[in-house]
């Protein structure tokens, strides 16, 4: 039989009705049939490719049933403290580290006293999972508290198609309902959405000090800072408020931080003085965390405390201040920062800056603090820093722990810390203070834009 006599069927012979409704009843049957197994074929085809060939770049791979990216938990706020397994340890958040041949960096927070091997767990989108064993390195700096700041590091292949990771104690036990880290930091970028980010370690207790928070965002706005990260633990009602209006508005970068939930944190950084399973709120795992999180994001990045402003004296600003800084010392990516201490107890005599619209606002008036204590002979005077985070490895509080560049001391003529705060030398009289009115030089704009956001945010 041919194609035409197949398309045509045979000439209806002079048989039956009955005997022909059959055979079209048959060839009807035969093309169903055959359409059937038609599309059986092509589904079939289809659904075979997207097991054997890579999704196409910028289309995600439709969910696979039974292991769809549902199944997967990944902790609502990503950035938070997930406990590993059933160990004493967490894990914060995870990063590709491009500098360390794209291995996988997870920020946790490890027992020191119950150091055993962890293993790590990486997928990618199409749920394919892969087991590695970890190195656990837990920074030096850890202030002799049980609980320190570490990287727990993965190395595996194909590790640049991983999406999400999780550590346990237990090889083989993971499973796609145990929650699971987004993976972070990518692709590398040379372009950054801003040039200067804040990275504030910690807020807790009752911390309440609206005038000078406010002050001290309106500041630094005037020296180019764009974005500000404040780890929240707790904080008063008031800074509440206040902290709210700045997020509203799009500086200010909130991120939870339940430390309390999980551990005893330290109210100080001496574990002599204060006792607890973490030095200071785990101020070391969130600084961390800050300079992976803005790698790619921000082209400098400040380590400072919330009532501390690094302030350049030779230049208007930041930009034309990290300008001259780094061409002098182009391969440096950390800048110290000298602290300095305003007492808040030495008030300066004009009281110009005892404004009538600032009474009412809970805090200090940092305008009216411009007595700077010396510094103290053969005591070490701690510095902040300026880094470059594609150029640090590991950091602590005044200087990092592992880098690439190495560091520079700041001459404390060209830029320093303007910390006003309780005195570290109470028994100093103003005349024996030097007078440092720095932040007058901003007067102006800086009263006019406080003024605008203590108004917005419903404090006048
Ligand atoms: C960062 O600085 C560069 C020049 O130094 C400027 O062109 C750019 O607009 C700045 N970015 C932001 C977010 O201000
Ligand atoms: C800070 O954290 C506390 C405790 O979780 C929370 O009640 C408060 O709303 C947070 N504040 C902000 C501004 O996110």
């Amino acid at each position: 039989m041919d194609c035409e006599d197949m398309a045509t069927g045979p000439e209806p012979s002079p048989g039956t009705k009955g005997q022909m409704e059959k055979r079209k009843f048959k060839v009807l049957l035969f093309l169903i049939f055959i359409s059937i197994i038609g599309i059986l074929v092509v589904v079939h085809m289809y659904s075979h490719t997207y097991y054997i060939q890579a999704p196409p770049a910028k289309r995600a791979p439709p969910p696979i049933k039974a292991l769809s990216a549902k199944n997967v938990k990944i902790p609502e706020a990503s950035y938070s403290i997930t406990p590993i397994g059933n160990s004493k340890h967490f894990m914060v958040s995870a990063f590709i580290d491009h500098r360390l041949d794209g291995v996988i960096q997870v920020i946790s927070i490890i027992n020191r006293n119950s150091l055993q091997p962890l293993y790590c767990v990486y997928c990618s989108a199409r749920q394919v999972c892969k087991t590695v064993y970890t190195d656990v390195q837990i920074h030096s700096d850890h202030f002799g508290y049980p609980y320190g700041a570490s990287d727990v590091i993965c190395k595996g292949e194909h590790m640049q198609h991983a999406t999400h990771v999780l550590i346990t104690n237990e090889k083989g036990s993971a499973d796609l309902k145990m929650e699971y880290l987004p993976i972070k930091n990518k692709v590398v970028q040379e372009t950054f959405k801003f040039n200067f980010t804040v990275c504030i370690s910690s807020l807790f207790g009752g911390y309440n000090n609206v005038l000078q928070f406010a002050q001290t965002m309106e500041m630094y706005k005037l020296l180019g800072v764009q974005h500000v990260v404040i780890y929240n633990t707790s904080c008063g009602p008031d800074l509440e408020k206040l902290l709210k209006h700045y997020e509203t508005e799009g500086m200010l970068e909130i991120v939870s931080w339940p430390i309390d939930k999980f551990l005893n944190p330290s109210r100080g950084w001496d574990i002599r003085l204060h006792k607890g399973d973490i030095q200071y709120y785990g101020q070391l795992v969130t600084l961390n965390e800050c300079i992976y999180r803005h790698m790619y994001q921000s082209k400098y990045i400040l380590l400072n405390d919330i009532d501390e402003i690094i302030m350049p004296y030779k230049h208007a600003s930041l930009p034309p201040l990290m300008e001259d800084l780094q061409s002098a010392h182009p391969n440096i990516g950390v800048f110290l920062i000298e602290n300095h201490i305003f007492p808040k107890t030495q008030f300066e005599e004009s009281g110009k800056f005892k404004r009538a619209e600032w009474k009412n606002i809970p805090g200090v008036n940092i305008m009216e603090h411009i007595y700077r204590e010396p510094p103290q002979k053969n005591v070490y005077n701690p510095t902040k820093m300026i880094v470059n985070p594609r150029k640090v490895q590991q950091t602590s509080v005044h200087s990092t722990l592992k880098d690439l560049g190495g560091s520079f001391h700041v001459p404390f003529d060209v830029c320093r810390i303007v910390h006003v705060r309780v005195p570290l030398q109470a028994h100093l009289t103003k005349e024996q203070l030097f007078v440092d009115r720095r932040i007058w030089d901003f007067e102006q704009k800086l009263i006019q834009n406080i003024d605008q956001t203590l108004k917005l945010s419903g404090f006048l």
